[in-house]
């Protein structure tokens, strides 16, 4: 999807932005257009602060002129505005493309609203075709991997295959936090919610890409505008 539908839902959501906001800035490509349209607007006298979900989205912002603090520095924040691999009816969301998934969930949590701008090719009846991130403890990776498959049959994922992410070329990826990057091939995820609660429980589990109930809206950016989905009532 080009970046002319990415850029319309980032314009979007800078209209949400009010002075003295402390924003919870998202990682990605769709985030990444935001934070550059933000910084325009702060180099015109703006004054929002802003909390990064990563590395890179902190050197990002640094370099563009948004004054950034740690999540450390603050007790709660404004809007959160990210990026989804995708989102469904209920704006459920799957992240963790781009290995953020801890530290985008951290910050969401701790905020007032979540806005997620994506492009169409993000809206799915139903999540799962994204392959799942799960951020894993390095310590006894392989032993956490065997012991989530071994509970996966019990949400009907027992045939879903699994693999390390990697980084370039031969050697594993490690998220900013140092750990590994699971992505579970599930197809089709029957119920968010159940498969959430299984990896929740699992100890060597850090995180996962599952955002369940966490998005108050999602703007999806067209070739021409933007247009906002709310959560399905009932
Ligand atoms: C990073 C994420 C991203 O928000 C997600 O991967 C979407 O990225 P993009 O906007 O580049 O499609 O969850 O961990």
């Amino acid at each position: 999807m080009s970046d002319v539908a990415k850029r319309n839902a980032a314009e979007a959501a800078l209209k949400l932005v009010e002075p003295d906001m402390v924003l919870g800035l998202g990682t990605g490509s769709t985030a990444a257009i935001f934070v550059r349209l933000l910084a325009e607007k702060v180099s015109q006298g703006l004054k929002i602060i802003g909390t990064p979900t990563s590395e890179a989205t902190d050197k990002l912002a640094r370099s563009l002129g948004i004054k950034i603090v740690s999540p450390d520095e603050l007790t709660r924040i404004d809007l959160t505005i990210d990026g989804a691999d995708e989102f469904d009816p209920d704006l459920n969301l799957i992240k963790g493309g781009g290995a953020a998934l801890l530290r985008e969930k951290i910050i969401a949590e701790a905020s007032d609203r979540m806005v997620v701008i994506t492009d169409p090719t993000k809206q799915v009846d139903a999540l799962g075709q994204f392959p799942l991130p799960i951020e894993i403890n390095a310590f006894g990776s392989e032993l956490t991997r065997h012991r989530i498959h071994n509970r996966l049959a019990d949400v009907g994922l027992g045939d879903a295959p699994s693999s390390w992410r990697m980084a370039t070329g031969e050697s594993l990826l490690h998220t900013d936090g140092g750990h590994l990057i699971l992505d579970l091939a599930c197809g089709r995820i029957a119920d968010p919610k159940a498969l959430a609660a299984l990896l929740d429980d699992l100890p060597g589990v850090v995180e996962h890409g599952l955002f369940i109930g966490y998005a108050d809206q999602v703007i999806v950016g067209e070739t021409s505008g933007a247009r906002i989905v709310n959560p399905r009532r009932g």
